[in-house]
């Protein structure tokens, strides 16, 4: 597979971006066993995502990307941040935080870009919107390659005009947050392919629900040049999932994963649990990152105290066909 000259790549196969999973080994693995590696960066400081970077470089010599969250613009209603809290407070008690403190982040985008600019990364993928012309400019000016992400297909042509020059699409069944920016478009993953191949130039990757060989020919045979894939690799060695994410992710049953904005106040799919079920009934939910800033101190907390019901288990639909092993095993069972 080819992107560019310096970017190559044995398999039509690109390991997802996942921010919090995505520790440099796992990277590292998925470049040496022949796909094209992607650093989950979204909620780095620049800082860190150098050294992320750099981190990876010391294992690998093969080309990788960075993946970044695009910010969005976000109204601040106090009210609604203040009831979105005390709702979470039930939850906080339950690990035994009757308050907790809730610093919200900054986001450090344009930093990012220059990180991945100055670092020579040959390849940047985005979530949650696209970015500015003048990000676009600077990238391109550098020769990064840059690879957008549409769940419908309004937002792939738009990723196309921007600039992009590649387009994952993402389909209904993907694990993790969905990363439409027009609307909350639910495709499955063929018909979306299929759509978008009539109507960009730019190649397609299909992400989404791909667990072994015969899906990714699939989506292959409808025109996608190359697939994403993501829960399929979670319970390998090299992720940085939380054990007890693992055995989860290893035990799941067919049809245990649902879409929740609870965790974050995007839409995202994992592994149900006690957080989603509790947080099902109209509860104030404040938007993303807000959301997210909120229930971090629960999340971090849950994975201190191995307590999985209160975690974010994000995961695709086909969570229960996932092994384990290592990432160069799963990705040689694509072959
Ligand atoms: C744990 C997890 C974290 C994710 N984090 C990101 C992310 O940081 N950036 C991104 O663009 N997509 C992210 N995604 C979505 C994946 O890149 C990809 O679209 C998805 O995993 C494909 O579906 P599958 O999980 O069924 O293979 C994440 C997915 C999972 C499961």
């Amino acid at each position: 597979m080819k992107f560019t000259e310096s970017v190559q790549f044995d398999h039509p196969i690109i390991q997802a971006p996942m921010a919090g999973v995505t520790t440099p080994e796992f990277v590292a693995a998925s470049a040496n066993a022949g796909v094209l590696g992607s650093i989950g960066a979204g909620y780095l400081s620049a800082e860190a995502t150098r050294e992320f970077i750099q981190h990876v470089r010391k294992l690998t010599d093969k080309p990788f990307a960075v993946n970044l969250f695009v910010p969005e613009e976000m109204n601040m209603d106090e009210k609604l941040v203040r009831r979105a809290y005390e709702q979470l407070q039930p939850i906080g008690e339950q690990l035994g935080m009757p308050s907790w403190e809730t610093p919200f982040s900054a986001p450090c985008f344009n930093e990012q870009v220059q990180v991945v600019i100055e670092e020579g990364v040959p390849v940047c993928s985005f979530t949650f919107g696209l970015p500015s012309d003048d990000n676009v400019l600077k990238l391109k000016a550098n020769h990064v390659f840059l690879i957008g992400t549409a769940t419908s297909v309004e937002e792939a042509v738009l990723a196309e005009k921007c600039g992009m020059d590649a387009v994952v699409v993402q389909g209904k069944e993907a694990g993790g947050h969905r990363g439409s920016f027009i609307g909350e478009a639910l495709i499955p993953l063929k018909e979306l392919v299929t759509d978008v191949v009539e109507q960009v130039q730019i190649p397609v990757i299909a992400a989404g629900g791909i667990a072994d060989k015969e899906q990714m020919k699939s989506m292959i045979d409808l025109g996608a040049q190359a697939v994403q894939i993501g829960t399929a690799l979670l319970a390998t060695k090299e992720s940085g999932a939380h054990p007890l994410y693992k055995q989860s992710v290893l035990q799941a049953s067919e049809g245990c994963t649902e879409l929740t904005k609870a965790f974050s106040g995007k839409s995202a799919r994992g592994i149900r649990n006690q957080f989603m079920i509790e947080m099902k009934e109209d509860k104030p939910i404040a938007p993303y990152p807000i959301q997210n800033d909120l229930t971090k101190k629960i999340r971090s907390e849950a994975a201190a105290q191995n307590r999985p019901e209160f975690m974010s288990m994000w995961a695709g639909e086909r969570v229960h066909e996932t092994e384990g092993g290592s990432v160069e095993k799963v990705v040689k069972s694509f072959f």
